[in-house]
């Protein structure tokens, strides 16, 4: 194994089992009985207790892990966690029969938050979203995903990315922001769709850019979201200033959204239930990675499953995220997506698991820095109360986090 100079470290971890997660989704990459170094917060050195070169007693703390299992930080590459009110009568209705659908073409849905968003003021939207980011990094999150989508005005798309940078100096995560100005039709715009990406092109994308509000741009592509026109033209922009490209796609039917977004070498499509066979190997020519959500597959009580066999078989890396959001995913667990990826979606947990460490950090584009135990990567690190990694999906309702480290510092 690699090393870097002996006096450099700052912190060692031994008695300890290492789950790398840098050997492909069908394997932990375990290390048995391991040891792990940090030094200015990235990984200096991994490897086998016994095989630890000579370092400073003096210089460095030693933590004894105690037979733990060790994990790469958690990582959320999917969340709308930022927006005003909630729709619990939503839910309700749902359960007197209305559909996910109906209720968005009358008005409800999406657009409803969209009022409760604009309403909202920064500091109630920090305040809210706060102890949902909070729940995700008690269970080990150093690393999350949030799109705007819940403005639909330029205004209120940036102040909701701002929310989303300010909760960056609430909790030691890295934040990530996403742009999905083209998420639904504001009620100004009706029968405009047009019109409304025009301002989405023309007005909101410049402004984020310039301010380096996101990184990242995503569009919801369905019957009721944008069609595949639109989408492009979207992806077209955001190329135009640089951006990267994921997409919401295929969730509720096959528009053939997922095929597009390969074509502007998008990061990922996200949801996917609905994705052909051409779809799925569209994804593995442009290395797309798979984000599946199983919290609004349980939420909506979606019965097609995503084509799981397909994307092992044509090697698309499969990612797993919450999608916490108020109308399909109200639920801000990770640990419950890692069991519903395995109980709904039959993965297994080494796949699962793969999904919120290596293969989120692919699907944010940061496959090179975090979502492994790797030398050189962010010290970004969860030490678990288990005695076997499958745990982490099994059990559910016990935390078993016992700490946390983000960029080698003890957060929890
Ligand atoms: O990922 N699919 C579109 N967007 C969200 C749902 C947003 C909402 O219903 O508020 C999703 O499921
Ligand atoms: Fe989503």
């Amino acid at each position: 194994m690699h090393t870097s100079h002996k006096s450099h470290w700052q912190t060692l971890w031994i008695n300890i089992h290492l789950a790398t997660m840098n050997d492909g989704s069908n394997s932990y990459g375990v290390i048995e009985q391991g040891a792990l170094a940090i030094s200015e917060g990235k990984i200096a050195w991994l490897g086998k207790e016994q095989d630890i070169p000579p370092f400073d007693q003096h210089q460095v703390e030693v933590i004894d892990g105690q037979g733990r299992w060790m994990t790469p930080g958690f990582i959320d590459c999917h969340t709308h966690l930022v927006y005003g009110g909630n729709r619990a009568n939503e839910f309700e209705m749902r359960l007197q029969g209305k559909s996910y659908q109906e209720i968005a073409q009358a008005g409800g849905g999406i657009v409803s938050t969209v009022t409760a968003t604009r309403k909202a003021t920064e500091a109630q939207l920090l305040a809210s979203a706060l102890p949902r980011l909070m729940a995700l990094h008690r269970e080990g999150v150093t690393t999350v995903e949030i799109k705007s989508g819940y403005g639909l005005d330029t205004l209120t798309e940036i102040k909701m990315l701002k929310v989303a940078g300010q909760l960056a100096a609430k909790l030691p995560v890295t934040i990530k922001r996403t742009f999905l100005g083209a998420h639904a039709l504001p009620i100004e715009y009706k029968d405009q769709a047009d019109d409304y990406i025009d301002l989405v092109c023309d007005e909101m994308m410049p402004k984020i850019a310039e301010q380096q509000l996101a990184d990242t741009v995503d569009v919801f592509c369905e019957g009721i979201g944008f069609d595949l026109k639109q989408t492009e033209r979207v992806f077209s922009s955001a190329r135009s200033y640089g951006l990267a490209i994921k997409v919401h796609a295929e969730q509720l039917s096959d528009l053939g959204g997922t095929a597009l977004a390969a074509k502007y070498q998008a990061l990922s499509s996200d949801h996917i239930e609905f994705l052909s066979l051409d779809g799925v190997k569209a994804m593995a020519d442009a290395d797309m990675t798979a984000v599946l959500l199983p919290g609004a597959f349980y939420f909506l009580r979606e019965t097609q499953l995503p084509p799981i066999d397909a994307l092992r078989k044509q090697g698309v890396a499969i990612a797993i995220a919450t999608d916490v959001n108020p109308g399909s995913s109200p639920i801000c667990s990770l640990q419950l997506m890692l069991n519903m990826a395995c109980t709904l979606f039959k993965l297994t947990p080494a796949e699962a698991i793969a999904g919120v460490t290596c293969y989120g950090a692919k699907a944010l584009g940061l496959s090179a820095s975090k979502g492994q135990l790797t030398v050189g990567f962010d010290a970004d690190l969860a030490c678990w109360n288990i005695e076997q990694p499958a745990e982490l999906c099994y059990q559910f309702g016990v935390n078993p986090l016992s700490s946390l480290f983000k960029v080698g510092i003890k957060v929890l």
